[in-house]
């Protein structure tokens, strides 16, 4: 296939999934869920909006659109917060994907009249990681749902293998290439570029993230009543919020997930943490959390042939026999379901299932350059944002295979916990 075939169908398969997650009636698509969230309508116009500028307007919001100036402007994310997209003038349901599906008719044409190996294609990939994105915020805001369930359990998953959580695998001491070029990897946003060489100490890591399991023992042992396992901003926050669990676990072992209440597996991947509630886990384990330099080694390199691999595993796509992606499960697989998906070290299940989080901020690579969409990065950077980020690394079940790669970046402040994101540990060796 030509990449413009790969990208034509990549943009079908995420407007799928985003027509899927908007499939309901007006009122429940114009409904807040939570305050943290937009209602599922504002992401869907705004997927359509960020379609047509990059696409058709050329980045350039004074070039006119499809929209009057008054409504395209409600979709700018950085004007107005999620809190207060509830109360915009929005488009009406049927408006928005009527808007979407022009803008997408017109971006096909003019996907079709892009010449082989034009530099713009980039773009269009970079839009298709923007919808997919989105895609993963309305599984979070429909997670945050109350009411009977609008979705169904998930699809099934392949089973796990015993023995395996609390488990860790070496990773010696040496350099390694951190990032990737455009070369390999044409469509990588700009925060994960360009390669460059970094030199690692040794250090352990998990071999598959921490479990549910491990998770209540520490709840048990009293994890989230001693400050001597959690950081000073960590307690301040455990106490001001009054965190005694994940997020969605109820006080008599169940958890609610899409509005399905169940038992809590013990050999899933625990989801639903904060950043401070990870770094108390790893304290109290015992260890600590990864940095995200550690995560992508024990991640991507090979070393016994030198070289970055494209996935954990080698160069191969990822499947559904290597990776839990793409959003169907609706949940993390068991640790253990992927020994196929297996890093050079051994390490498992790195993407896919959950958000690891790292205790590194947001830092450009040297040699960092914004790509057309300038404000994707920069704005966040340590030092730069207002506000204070930690990435998390390796994609979540929710996330499209077609974005995700171990040189993927995402961030978040370290309060949030409506992410799927988990805990995978380190060790000083
Ligand atoms: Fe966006």
């Amino acid at each position: 296939m030509t990449s413009r075939e790969v990208l034509a169908e990549e943009l079908t398969k995420a407007r799928d999934r985003t027509l899927r997650l908007v499939d309901f009636d007006d009122a429940e698509v114009r409904r807040q869920y939570d305050p943290l969230m937009s209602p599922l309508v504002w992401d869907l116009a705004h997927i359509g909006q960020q379609e047509e500028l990059w696409l058709l307007r050329g980045g350039n919001p004074d070039r006119p659109g499809l929209l009057s100036r008054q409504v395209d402007q409600l979709y700018d994310a950085f004007v107005h917060s999620r809190t207060a997209r509830v109360d915009l003038p929005l488009l009406p349901p049927a408006d928005a994907r009527a808007y979407c599906a022009t803008v997408r008719g017109k971006v096909l044409d003019a996907l079709d009249a892009l010449p082989e190996g034009h530099p713009d294609a980039f773009t269009f990939g970079m839009v298709v990681s923007h919808e997919n994105q989105h895609d993963e915020t309305m599984l979070q805001a429909l997670n945050l749902r109350s009411g009977a369930p609008l979705l169904d359990r998930g699809a099934a998953l392949p089973a796990g293998r015993a023995g395996l959580a609390g488990t860790s695998v070496e990773v010696p001491a040496g350099t390694f290439v951190l990032g990737v070029d455009p070369v390999a990897e044409p469509f990588s946003l700009d925060n994960e570029r360009p390669a460059h060489v970094a030199d690692v100490p040794a250090f352990r890591i998990g071999r598959v993230p921490v479990t549910n399991g491990e998770w209540r023992a520490f709840i048990d042992d009293g994890g989230y009543d001693q400050p001597r396992w959690w950081s000073e901003a960590g307690w301040a926050h455990r106490q001001q919020a009054g965190l005694t669990a994940p997020l969605f676990w109820n006080g008599d072992g169940t958890r609610t997930r899409f509005g399905h209440v169940e038992d809590i597996p013990a050999d899933e991947p625990v989801q639903h943490v904060d950043f401070f509630e990870a770094e108390a886990y790893a304290a109290w384990a015992g260890a600590r959390l990864p940095t995200e330099i550690e995560w992508e080694k024990a991640c991507a390199w090979d070393p016994a042939a030198g070289v970055r691999r494209r996935f954990p595993w080698g160069g191969a796509e990822p499947t559904s026999e290597r990776a839990n992606l793409g959003g169907s499960a609706l949940r993390p697989a068991p640790v253990g379901a992927y020994p196929g998906g297996a890093s050079a070290y051994g390490a498992e299940q790195m993407l896919g299932d959950v958000w690891e989080w790292t205790t590194s901020t947001l830092r450009p690579w040297p040699g960092f350059t914004p790509m057309v969409y300038e404000q994707y990065s920069a704005p966040f950077f340590d030092g730069v944002a207002s506000g204070d980020y930690r990435v998390l690394r390796g994609g979540s079940w929710a996330v499209a295979a077609g974005i995700l790669r171990p040189s993927f970046r995402n961030w978040d402040h370290p309060i949030r916990r409506q992410i799927f994101s988990g805990v995978r540990l380190a060790w000083d060796v």
